[in-house]
C-alpha cells in the first residue's frame, strides 16, 4: 500500500475485498467527496464546502429560483465552470474499472458533475440530475438553449420558455428512473458502497438503510464519520480517491 495512512487498514481491505470478489451484485452510492479530490467542493465539509459560503435556500429551491433566477443562474454557471475545468480522479476510475471485475454493479450518484460518466462508468444513475444539461420550465424536459442573447437569462430554443439547470432542487421529487432504479438495487444488492457522502440528505441516505435491511454487507469509504458508520460493516477511514485504487488492486488478487 503505496499511502502509509492507510496500511492500518490493511485486515479491512481484505474483507472489502473479499466481501467485493464474492459479491453478485454491487450497489454504490457516491457523494460530493468522490469528487473533492478534483478540485469540487463538497457541500457540508464545515470551511470548504459550499453550505457554509452559500445559502441553499437562497441557491438551490425552486422558491429561490422564482424569487431571483439571475443570482440562482450566476451561482450555476460558476459551478458549471468549475466542474468543466475539473477532472475525473482516481477514485472515478477505480469505480469505472470495479464495475468491469465484478457480475454487476450499479452506480447511483448525488453527485451533478458527470464525473463518474467521464471516467468511463457506464448507466450512471443521475439521483440529483446534472447540472450542465438545461431544462425547459415550461416543457419540463431537457432542452437546447435558444441564441437569442437579448433574452438575457437562458431561454428554451423551442419554445422561448426560462431554462434552469437540470438538477434536483431542495423540496423536489427525484426523477423516476434514477430513483426507481436505485431501489431496486439497493433491494438486491449483496455488498453496497457508501462513498464520499455524509448520509443526511433523503431519500438517497435511506438506499444503505435498504440494503442493511435485506443484509448486504455495507461498507463506508469516508475520511469523517456520518450517520451510518454505527450501522456499517466494514469503515475505510481515508480518502475515496486513494482508498478505491488500492480496494480495486485487492479485488484483482
Ligand atoms: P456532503 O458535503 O454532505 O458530504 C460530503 C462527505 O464526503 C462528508 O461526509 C465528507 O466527510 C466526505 N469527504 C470529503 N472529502 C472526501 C474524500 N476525498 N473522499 C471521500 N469522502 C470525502 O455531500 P453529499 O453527502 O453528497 O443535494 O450531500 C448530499 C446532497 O446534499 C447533495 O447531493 C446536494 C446537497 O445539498 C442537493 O442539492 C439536492
Amino acid at each position: 500500500m503505496q499511502d502509509a495512512s492507510l496500511i492500518p487498514l490493511a485486515p479491512l481491505f481484505a474483507s472489502a475485498a473479499e466481501a467485493l470478489r464474492n459479491a453478485r451484485h454491487v450497489c454504490v452510492l457516491t457523494g460530493a467527496g468522490t469528487s473533492a479530490e478534483s478540485g469540487i467542493p463538497t457541500f457540508r465539509d464545515a470551511l470548504t464546502g459550499l453550505w457554509s459560503k452559500f445559502r441553499p435556500e437562497e441557491l438551490a429551491t425552486p422558491e429561490a429560483f422564482e424569487r431571483d433566477p439571475e443570482t440562482v443562474w450566476s451561482w450555476y454557471e460558476w459551478r458549471r465552470e468549475l466542474i468543466r475545468q475539473a477532472q475525473p480522479n482516481a477514485g472515478h476510475f477505480a469505480l469505472a474499472g470495479l464495475a468491469r471485475r465484478v457480475p454487476r454493479l450499479t452506480l447511483v450518484t448525488q453527485n451533478v458533475d458527470g464525473l463518474h460518466q467521464r471516467a468511463g462508468s457506464p448507466h450512471v444513475l443521475e439521483y440529483h440530475g446534472n447540472i450542465l444539461r438545461d431544462r425547459c420550465t415550461v416543457e419540463q424536459i431537457v432542452a437546447d438553449r435558444s441564441d437569442d442573447a437579448r433574452a438575457g437569462l437562458p431561454r428554451c430554443a423551442a419554445c422561448g420558455g426560462l431554462l434552469r439547470p437540470d438538477v434536483v432542487w431542495f423540496g423536489e421529487a427525484i426523477p423516476d428512473e434514477p430513483m426507481l432504479s436505485a431501489a431496486a438495487a439497493a433491494e438486491d444488492c449483496d455488498t453496497f458502497l457508501s462513498i464520499g457522502t455524509s448520509s443526511l440528505v433523503y431519500p438517497a441516505a435511506g438506499l444503505a438503510e435498504v440494503a442493511l435491511r435485506r443484509r448486504a454487507t455495507v461498507i463506508e469509504i469516508n475520511p469523517n464519520a456520518t450517520d451510518l458508520s454505527p450501522h456499517a460493516d466494514i469503515l475505510l477511514r481515508g480518502l475515496s480517491g486513494q482508498v478505491l485504487p488500492v480496494l480495486l488492486q485487492q479485488v484483482g488478487q
